[in-house]
């Protein structure tokens, strides 16, 4: 109720005079900024605003210590040095009230959204500008401040994009639209959350989607590279501000996947429509039909948004480039297998550019008769195309004997006495290609596979490819 108060006085506060916000634009890569004043026409032209570029506004979030985080000069030269579009770069400091009580630092939010839409307003009424071509990119609580601009702004017409990076979660995780960012408050918003896991009921990312496509990078409830153990490499590098640098790590991952974006144009990530990770986990949705997929940060494809919001999963690394290629591999083994057994193998893969040795293969439960098995691969290069797959039974001699005990145990079906695991073929389908393949063992003749054995598989869809085309 103290926010529908402070809105309301603001709204009528048409004639803002001063802001507490300060706006900061940055003609070059590394400079520290140039304040531009509400109605002061000449700081846009002395800041070297230019009209007719669009113009992209960083609003960073909470503060603990009153400084600006370093991200934000990273973000500001990523953006003025890599884009083929040149852009106005701004900023929103509104940090001396985000250094405050959480509490009262979310009741500003609305104060300072309030004023990034009145400087968004007298920008279109002092150059020939328009809020269509501004770019808002808020971090936690600034992701906030960016949904509150984009419907302060009022007027027919929305702002063009907000990215929420790591949206905040405490006091907005079930809020109502109106009172968070959500997908009204922009004609396109993404989100990418990366620190949702709770504790005590509370996260310090926003769970739920609030945008038009929101991204779950590895999940999004937390990331690759910040395990707790690195809390006691930070004991020593930041002593009692550990516990800060250990929550920010998978907090900021978001910031540093979108810089990623911008510092790295030919490793663009792609993420795909998905209910949840455990579906991901399985391969079960690289799929890019009918808008399902898209390209994770700043170069995100706009367009064909609906009112509601996708969600979007990917893997990435640990560090940048954060890019993985993500694989769908589906086998079956055509045994009759009655009592579950749970072995362990390996696959090679050799693409035309890279070889990638034994990867793990956790097939979850034990192997059962004639279940088809699905699993997500993703490798941190580019192998080119796929071209041999080595697939091994990796336990050992001692484990040979019990399977062997095992199979004497195992009443096997009529028809040919198998006496190893079966494993006619493997699909593939890689999700940034979108191509699908066929691998089948070399050897046809013999396709019993023992512990500790390796088989060969090769691409054996093309010949029927090339048919399928003739009969076309
Ligand atoms: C409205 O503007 C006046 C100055 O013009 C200021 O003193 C007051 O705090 C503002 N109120 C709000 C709610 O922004
Ligand atoms: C503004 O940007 C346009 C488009 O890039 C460019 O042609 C023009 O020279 C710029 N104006 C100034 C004053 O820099
Ligand atoms: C497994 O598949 C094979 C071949 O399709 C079939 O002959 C066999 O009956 C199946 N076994 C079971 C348990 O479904």
């Amino acid at each position: 109720e103290p926010f529908e108060r402070s809105t309301r006085a603001a709204r009528k506060n048409e004639t803002l005079q001063e802001t507490k916000t300060r706006f900061l634009l940055f003609e070059g890569a590394t400079d520290r900024g140039c304040q531009i004043q509400l109605h002061r026409a000449d700081t846009l032209q002395q800041c070297g605003f230019n009209a007719s570029l669009p113009l992209v506004m960083i609003i960073h979030g909470w503060s603990v210590d009153g400084l600006l985080e370093d991200w934000i000069w990273q973000m500001v030269a990523a953006l003025k040095s890599q884009l083929a579009r040149p852009v106005n770069v701004a900023l929103a400091d509104w940090i001396s009230l985000a250094q405050n009580h959480y509490a009262v630092a979310v009741r500003n939010t609305r104060l300072v959204g309030q004023e990034v839409a009145a400087i968004l307003r007298w920008l279109e009424e002092s150059a020939p500008f328009s809020r269509s071509n501004v770019h808002l990119i808020g971090y936690s609580l600034g992701a906030h401040v960016s949904g509150f601009a984009g419907s302060y702004i009022g007027g027919k017409h929305k702002i063009g994009r907000i990215t929420g990076l790591d949206a905040a979660g405490p006091m907005f995780e079930g809020a109502s639209p109106n009172d968070r960012l959500s997908p009204d408050d922009a004609n396109f918003v993404d989100a990418i959350h990366t620190f949702t896991r709770e504790h005590m009921g509370l996260s310090v990312g926003i769970k739920e989607p609030v945008a038009h496509y929101d991204f779950y990078p590895n999940g999004g409830s937390f990331q690759p590279g910040c395990h707790f153990l690195d809390l006691y490499k930070h004991i020593t590098k930041h002593g009692l501000n550990a516990f800060t640098q250990t929550i920010k790590c998978a907090h900021e991952r978001s910031v540093h996947l979108f810089i990623d974006s911008l510092e790295h144009p030919n490793l663009q990530s792609t993420a795909y429509l998905c209910s949840g990770m455990d579906s991901f986990s399985q391969g079960l949705c690289l799929d890019c039909k009918k808008g399902r997929c898209n390209t994770l940060g700043y170069h995100v494809r706009q367009g064909g948004q609906s009112k509601k919001s996708k969600q979007l999963f990917l893997v990435t690394r640990a560090q940048a480039p954060f890019k993985v290629y993500h694989y769908q591999f589906k086998i079956q083994f055509l045994n009759q297998i009655e009592k579950p057994v749970e072995p362990t193998f390996t696959m090679s893969l050799l693409g035309t550019d890279l070889e990638i040795q034994k990867i793990p293969i956790t097939l979850g439960e034990g192997i059962t008769s004639n279940k088809t098995y699905s699993f997500l691969i993703t490798l941190d290069s580019d192998i080119g195309e796929l071209l041999k797959i080595k697939f091994k039974w990796e336990n050992s001699a001692v484990w040979a004997n019990v399977w062997n005990t095992v199979q004497t145990i195992i009443p096997w079906g009529r028809g040919p006495l198998y006496s190893g695991l079966v494993l006619k073929n493997i699909r593939v389908k890689a999700g940034e290609t979108q191509k699908r393949m066929v691998f089948c063992s070399e050897s046809m003749e013999d396709l019993q596979l023992h512990p500790t054995q390796e088989k060969t598989f090769v691409r054996c869809d093309v010949n029927s490819k090339k048919m399928k085309r003739k009969n076309r």
